[in-house]
């Protein structure tokens, strides 16, 4: 999908929030439990630890904690929100997520749904969310990407399970006129013929109904991953996707304050650094504390860089975002804070 047409109105990024669980499992103690250390770890990913929700928190809670602070941050009152977006491949209810997030922040006038596409659900939710507020249809939106993966991983599986937190992250977006428009451009990318090497698939469980007729009992199986297939179509992929985007919008990589990538593994956002020669100091990276938390990545990293003053007023970012699918995408944007 190409990015945006130029005869709408501008969206703005105003306000960030996140929020991770209490939780927090180090390799050391990860190697308790498979056969794993911390040297192969932080070498192979530069992860150093993980969020982990236990029994007494929820995705929900972590995503209204997250959108509160966004929605403060940007100056809003929660009954001005027109849209609660939540990516999420791994909601508390598959209904979805989204209404119950809506309700405990108070967004009364906000419709509310989720949207998933894996560890690219962040950056799918923002463009998706971004078209409603360029078309003038609303004027604030609520962009929240959470997921629990650790409730579907193999916790015994070595080759997955070191990779994988919690977290929740949240953007809020306001329209704006297009001389002020903040997100530049976007493209988004699927390839479903690719999709094997990364799934939460359902049970193969069937059952007797009645007589002649059997039915399928809901439920997941554990994360199935290749890593190395996903690790290649990574580094192939995101340079590609952020060259076209930088060409299209005539932007020098030099001239970007951040490369703002989905947090999957260290040697990840290195090669793409080192394929656009920019430094390693303008590439955000949390995964030493959080590991991959899927949807959340993006938002939790900006989050976190905008409340340590890294990420100023105005600053060019370029993002992007890719998993499961397979699917991956890129947005260039300013990021603008509360005016
Ligand atoms: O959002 C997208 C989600 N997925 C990803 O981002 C995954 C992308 N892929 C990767 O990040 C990497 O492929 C991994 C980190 C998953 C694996 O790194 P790798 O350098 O591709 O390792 P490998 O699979 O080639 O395994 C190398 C060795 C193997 O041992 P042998 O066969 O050489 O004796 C593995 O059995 O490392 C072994 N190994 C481990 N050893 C200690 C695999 N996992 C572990 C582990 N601890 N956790």
């Amino acid at each position: 999908m190409p990015g945006t047409s130029k005869n709408l109105g501008g969206v703005a990024l105003v306000g960030s929030g996140s929020a991770t669980p209490n939780q927090r499992l180090t390799n050391d103690q990860l190697s308790l439990r498979v056969d794993t250390n911390d040297a192969w770890i932080r070498s192979r990913t530069g992860i150093g630890a993980r969020r982990v929700i236990g029994s007494d928190e929820t995705l929900v809670e972590l995503s209204q904690r997250a959108g509160s602070l966004a929605i403060q941050r940007a100056g809003w009152d929660p009954t001005s929100v027109d849209l609660v977006l939540l990516a999420t491949s791994t909601p508390d209810d598959l209904f979805g997520s989204a209404p119950k997030v809506q309700a405990l922040l108070g967004a009364k006038q906000a419709v509310a749904f989720d949207l998933t596409a894996a560890c690219s659900g962040f950056l799918f939710a923002l463009v998706t969310a971004s078209q409603f507020l360029r078309t003038g249809a609303m004027r604030r939106a609520l962009v929240i990407g959470a997921d629990q993966l650790s409730r579907w991983v193999d916790w015994d599986d070595r080759r997955s399970c070191v990779l994988f937190g919690d977290g929740a992250g949240a953007i809020a977006l306001e329209s704006t006129s297009l001389v002020q428009n903040g997100l530049l451009d976007f493209q988004l990318k699927t390839d479903g013929s690719r999709g094997d090497c990364l799934n939460l698939p359902q049970l193969n469980a069937t059952s007797p109904l009645v007589a002649g007729a059997t039915y399928q009992q809901g439920g997941f199986s554990p994360i199935q991953m290749n890593g190395q297939e996903v690790y290649k179509f990574a580094v192939r992929e995101v340079p590609a996707i952020l060259e076209t985007l930088l060409k299209a919008n005539q932007v020098d990589p030099e001239s970007l304050d951040w490369l703002l990538l989905h947090q999957a593994n260290q040697r990840i956002l290195d090669a793409v650094a080192d394929r656009f020669e920019v430094s390693y100091q303008k590439v955000l990276s949390n995964l030493a504390d959080y590991g991959n938390t899927s949807a959340a990545t993006i938002p939790l990293m900006l989050d976190e860089a905008v409340q340590d003053g890294r990420v100023q007023p105005g600053h060019l970012i370029a993002s992007s975002g890719f998993g499961a699918g397979l699917s991956w995408g890129a947005a260039l944007f300013r990021w603008q804070g509360a005016t």
